[in-house]
C-alpha cells in the first residue's frame, strides 16, 4: 500500500515547529538543562503502554517532556567540549537524509546520495589540501575515523611484513608498534584497542602537547632496535610464514600525530615530525578532530604545514564544520589499505568489477545513513571562503576571549591561544572547581572543567558559528560574577 505523505504530514509539521522554537530559544535561555537523567527517566521511561499514540502527539509529547533535559549546545554561548553547532543548511539536509532514508552502501542502489557524498569528499580533500586520490569514508566521528584509518594503516603494515592481517589475524603477526605523542586524544587508545594493538609508545610533549620530533626520531630508532631485537631473540615468531607462504619480517611502525590539542589547541609540528616518520618507513596517521580545518585558513596555514604528507586523517565535521550529530571523515591516501581493511564481500552485494569503490568500502558500516549528504550541503553553503571564514572567526573568538579574560584579577591563561581553545585557571585547583562549578550553575554560558598537566582548570571551546561579540562578553561576564561570587 503507497501512503503518499498523508501519515507523515502531521508529525512532520509538529517536529518543523518545535525544531524552530528550540533554535529560537538559543539566544536567550539558559544554557545547562535544568533536569537529570534520572528524573526524566521517570517521565519517558515505566511500563511499555499497550495501546500507541497518534505521531503528532508523540512529537508533542516528546519536545514538551525533553525541553528541561536538553542543552543548549547550538547556543553561541556554548563553549564545552569540543562541540559545535549547526548551519542552516546542513540542518536542513540532514532532515532529507532521513526523510529519503536511504541505506547509503552502493553507488547503483543510491546513486544521488553516493554521488553527494563523493563530491563532499572531493572537496573536503581539495578545501585541506589533501591528495585528492585518497579515499574518503563518512563515519560517526573522530573516534571512529581514527579506527578505520588505523585499520588502513594495520593492514599495510603488515602487509608490508609479509602478513596478511585479514586472514591470519594478530595471533602470530610480527611485531607492530604504534607511536603517540603524550597528548595524544584518549580516542587513538581505543582504536589501538580496537584494533588488538594495545599500548603504544608514548614520546613526550612540549608545554603545549606539541610531539617533540627529535624524541619521535628516538622512539622510533628504540622501535626498530626492539624489532631487530624480536628477529633476532624470537625467531619462532620473526619467521611465521604468512598466510600465503612467504616468510615474515617486522612490521614499519604507525606514528600517531594530532591537529588539535583539546586543552591547548596546539598542533604537532607535522612537517618535521613526518619528515622523521617517513625516515624510518612509518605510516603516519593525523588526528585532526577539530583542528584538520584551520587547513582551510591561509593565515593559519603555519599550523598545518607538512600536514598533506601524512598517510591517513581522521576529523569530525560535527565539531569545526558544524553539522549536526553525527558525523566524522576519514580520509585515507591508500586506497588499496582502506577497502583492503574495510571492505566484505557478502553474496548479495553483486558489484560490477572494476567499478569505483562503494560507500561501504570505506567505511566500518554496512548499512548507513548519507551522513556524508549534510557534510556537502555545508560545504555548498558556504563555499571555500565560507569555510575559511567560519574557522578563522572560531580561531579570533578565541583570541578575544583570552585577552578579554586575562584582564580579570586572577586569572590565568595556561596556553598559547593558537586556535580555538582557551585553558585556565584560577590559583589553585578548589578555586579553579569551584568557579567552574558556579559557572555551570549560573548557567548563562556553559564552559568544560578539565584536568591539564597536573592541574585542574577550566576550558573554552570557541566551536559554533554563531559566536559573537555579544556571547564573548556574556562569557566574560560569567567568568567574572562566578569568581567575584567563589571569592566571597
Ligand atoms: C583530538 C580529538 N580526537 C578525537 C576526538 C573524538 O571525537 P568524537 O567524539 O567525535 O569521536 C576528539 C573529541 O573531542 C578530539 O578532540
Amino acid at each position: 500500500m503507497s501512503t503518499g505523505d498523508e501519515p507523515f504530514r502531521d508529525a512532520l509539521d509538529a517536529a518543523a515547529g518545535h525544531a524552530r522554537e528550540w533554535l529560537a530559544s538559543q539566544q536567550t535561555r539558559r544554557v545547562g538543562p535544568r533536569a537529570t537523567a534520572g528524573e526524566l527517566e521517570a517521565v519517558f521511561g515505566g511500563p511499555l503502554p499497550r495501546a500507541g499514540m497518534p505521531a503528532e502527539e508523540v512529537i508533542d509529547y516528546l519536545a514538551a517532556e525533553a525541553e528541561p533535559g536538553l542543552m543548549a549546545m547550538p547556543s553561541g554561548r556554548f563553549f564545552g567540549w569540543v562541540i559545535g553547532g549547526t548551519l542552516p543548511a546542513a540542518l536542513a539536509a540532514d532532515w532529507l537524509v532521513s526523510a529519503w532514508d536511504q541505506s547509503s552502501m552502493l553507488r547503483a542502489a543510491t546513486p544521488a546520495t553516493a554521488a553527494l557524498e563523493a563530491a563532499a569528499g572531493h572537496w573536503f580533500l581539495e578545501l585541506l589540501g589533501l591528495p585528492e586520490t585518497a579515499d574518503v569514508g563518512f563515519v560517526t566521528g573522530a573516534t571512529m575515523a581514527n579506527f578505520a584509518g588505523l585499520s588502513a594503516a594495520r593492514w599495510r603494515v603488515l602487509k608490508k611484513a609479509g602478513w596478511d592481517v585479514n586472514t591470519g589475524g594478530l595471533a602470530g603477526a610480527p611485531a607492530l608498534r604504534c607511536i603517540v605523542g603524550q597528548e595524544r586524544h584518549d580516542s587513538i587508545d581505543l582504536a589501538l584497542r580496537y584494533l588488538g594493538l594495545g599500548s603504544p609508545i608514548v614520546v613526550p610533549s612540549d608545554r603545549q602537547g606539541r610531539m617533540d620530533p627529535a624524541e619521535l626520531d628516538c622512539a622510533l630508532d628504540r622501535a626498530a632496535l626492539d624489532r631487530s631485537g624480536l628477529d633476532r631473540t624470537g625467531p619462532d615468531r620473526a619467521l611465521v610464514p604468512a598466510s600465503d607462504g612467504t616468510a615474515v619480517s617486522a612490521a614499519p611502525p604507525i606514528v600517531c600525530l594530532q591537529a588539535g590539542n583539546v586543552h591547548s589547541g596546539a598542533f604537532d609540528p607535522f612537517l618535521q615530525a613526518i619528515t622523521v616518520a617517513k625516515a624510518h618507513g612509518a605510516w603516519v596517521h593525523v588526528d585532526g578532530a577539530f583542528g584538520l580545518w584551520a587547513a582551510a585558513v591561509p593565515e593559519l596555514a603555519a599550523l598545518t604545514a607538512g600536514l598533506h604528507l601524512a598517510d591517513s586523517w581522521a576529523t569530525d565535521a560535527h565539531k569545526t564544520l558544524n553539522v549536526p550529530y553525527d558525523c566524522g571523515i576519514v580520509a585515507v591516501r591508500d586506497t588499496e589499505a582502506l577497502e583492503a581493511a574495510m571492505s566484505v564481500d557478502p553474496s548479495y552485494i553483486i558489484r560490477d568489477a572494476g567499478a569505483a569503490a562503494d560507500p561501504f568500502q570505506t567505511v566500518p558500516e554496512l548499512s548507513r545513513r548519507a551522513r556524508g549528504v549534510p557534510v556537502w550541503a555545508a560545504l555548498k553553503s558556504l563555499g571555500r571562503d565560507g569555510v575559511a571564514a567560519q574557522v578563522r572567526n572560531l580561531a579570533s573568538r578565541a583570541s578575544q576571549l583570552a585577552e578579554q579574560l586575562s584582564a580579570l584579577d586572577g586569572v590565568e591563561i595556561l596556553n598559547d591561544v593558537v586556535y580555538t581553545q582557551v585553558s585556565l585557571a584560577f590559583g589553585d585547583d578548589a578555586t579553579t572547581r569551584a568557579v567552574t562549578a558556579r559557572i555551570i550553575e549560573d548557567g548563562l554560558v556553559w564552559m568544560s572543567g578539565s584536568r591539564w598537566q597536573g592541574r585542574d582548570i577550566l576550558r573554552l571551546s570557541v566551536s559554533n558559528w554563531t559566536t559573537d561579540d555579544a556571547d564573548v562578553e556574556a562569557a566574560v561576564a560569567a567568568v567574572r560574577k562566578a569568581l567575584a561570587a567563589v571569592r566571597g
